[in-house]
């Protein structure tokens, strides 16, 4: 209850539209205490990854919420900005069978990585995914996401966002993957709820806010959590 306080309080202090906040509250509670679930659910994607962090528990509380919206969907191919160790790819893997994942990270880290050793989570990256690269399943992208966009051709029907968390950057990232993303594809962004810069205005959410105030008419579905989930006309 302290932290759905303390994000509406967060939310009201950046101008947050009431739609979205009564939103998030609305799927607060079917997605609280769900906590056995995603450690079930961890457990059983992640027990044969050596490489995966097991201590690292940001992907697995989501773990119930993303089950429950995105295993009824049918996504040919998926595009991922930010993937660091190969976690929520592995995911999308398990939950949309034979889809093609493309991966794009600088695998150099941004203001959150202080002190960690990008070779080796690179390295630990490679060695996840190799079964699917060896099945021609996944492509790895090792470059910025503004690179990205600038050289891609290809549509995706399945976006997710967890890049650079700064303000303009996450803006940018959303705006360029619902250029490439389908008609009645999915766009994912991670870490609405993250708080790390002490200036509110300067996280992820403010962001997400004004990409969902300038492309309200083309949304035809919208789930608030601790990631937001948005449907594209
Ligand atoms: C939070 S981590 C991604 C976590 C991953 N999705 C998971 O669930 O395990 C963010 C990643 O974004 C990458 N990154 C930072 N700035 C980037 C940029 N401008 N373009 C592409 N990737 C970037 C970092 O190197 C880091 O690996």
């Amino acid at each position: 209850m302290k932290k759905l306080i303390r994000n509406i309080y967060n939310l009201l202090s950046i101008s947050t539209p009431y739609f979205i906040i009564f939103n998030y509250i609305k799927n607060y509670f079917p997605n609280y205490r769900k906590k056995n679930q995603c450690l079930k659910k961890d457990k059983e994607i992640y027990q044969n990854f050596k490489s995966v962090d097991i201590t690292k528990k940001w992907f697995t509380n989501n773990l119930y919420f993303l089950s429950k919206n995105l295993s009824t969907l049918k996504v040919k191919n998926l595009l991922e900005i930010g993937s660091y160790e190969g976690r929520s790819a592995i995911f999308f893997a398990d939950i949309f069978r034979g889809t093609k994942i493309s991966c794009v990270d600088t695998w150099s880290g941004s203001d959150e990585h202080e002190n960690i050793n990008f070779k080796s989570i690179e390295d630990n990256f490679d060695q996840n995914i190799k079964f699917l690269k060896d099945n021609q399943l996944l492509t790895k992208f090792k470059m910025t996401s503004d690179n990205f966009f600038t050289q891609n051709n290809e549509k995706f029907d399945f976006v997710y966002v967890d890049g650079d968390h700064s303000k303009d950057q996450v803006l940018k990232d959303l705006q360029n993957s619902w250029s490439v993303l389908n008609n009645n594809g999915f766009l994912l962004v991670d870490d609405y709820m993250w708080w790390y810069y002490k200036n509110l205005e300067n996280n992820p959410a403010s962001s997400v806010n004004i990409f969902i105030n300038n492309n309200i008419d083309q949304i035809s579905k919208l789930v608030i959590w601790h990631q937001v989930l948005i449907q594209k006309k």
